[in-house]
């Protein structure tokens, strides 16, 4: 099995031993969607409902027969899964390679537990050498890229938008050696919507994947 397998089979089992019926939201990207063709079609009745983070995720959810509830902001998850780009020693990430990050952040937050799945190359000391994406209102991108430009000189402008509509930024050469600072500071500049990092602030289980199976990381 690949790596990102083995990491969606780890979730697999940690659900397996919760008691259900559980709501559970999904996250976006390859990693995810391994846990979703794989693993989750075995859980049964164990699952009493199913979020989605992206309009890619609705999609393939919904070509494998299952009924995606409807967002609302006051929902409660038992747990939400996915992936991500990086994980820091702190178990600090970065995510949005997908470009998803808002609305994944947004459901990591109602989740009363995250299980991040991802292979072991995504480990980093400190995060910053994958490019950090933004996600930012059209009408302010200018303003927004002016003041992002503190942190690096090289921000560079997705093709297309993201599900909200919006326009996609990654920041490259960017070492952050303060996720949590980084993060507020990102998000107080007008425009932003939502920035790449997660650090964490529920119980977070990384189950990383390798050659030879997975091991588990707890916040
Ligand atoms: C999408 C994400 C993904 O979780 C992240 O990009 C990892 O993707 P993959 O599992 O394909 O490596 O944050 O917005």
């Amino acid at each position: 099995m690949s790596k990102k397998n083995n990491a969606a089979a780890g979730a697999f089992e940690i659900l397996k031993q919760l008691n259900g019926p559980l709501s559970v939201g999904i996250g976006t990207g390859s990693t995810t969607d391994c846990f979703t063709e794989n693993f989750l079609p075995l859980l049964g009745e164990k699952i009493k409902s199913l979020y989605s983070s992206s309009d890619r995720t609705s999609e393939l959810l919904l070509k494998l027969g299952f009924q995606v509830s409807e967002y609302k902001p006051n929902n409660l998850l038992d747990v939400y899964i996915d992936g991500a780009d990086e994980v820091d020693d702190n178990l600090n990430l970065i995510k949005g390679g997908g470009g998803a990050h808002t609305n994944e952040k947004k459901l990591a937050k109602q989740a009363q537990r995250f299980i991040c799945i991802v292979d072991d190359e995504k480990l980093v000391n400190t995060l910053g050498k994958f490019p950090l994406p933004v996600e930012i209102e059209s009408e302010e991108s200018e303003e927004a890229i002016s003041s992002l430009a503190q942190y690096s000189n090289k921000i560079i402008k997705r093709d297309g938008l993201s599900d909200n509509g919006n326009h996609l930024y990654d920041i490259h050469n960017f070492m952050i050696e303060d996720p949590l600072k980084i993060e507020h500071e990102v998000l107080s500049i007008n425009g932003v919507v939502d920035v790449g990092i997660f650090s964490v602030d529920s119980p977070t289980t990384v189950v990383v994947g390798s050659d030879s199976g997975y091991r588990l990381i707890d916040s």
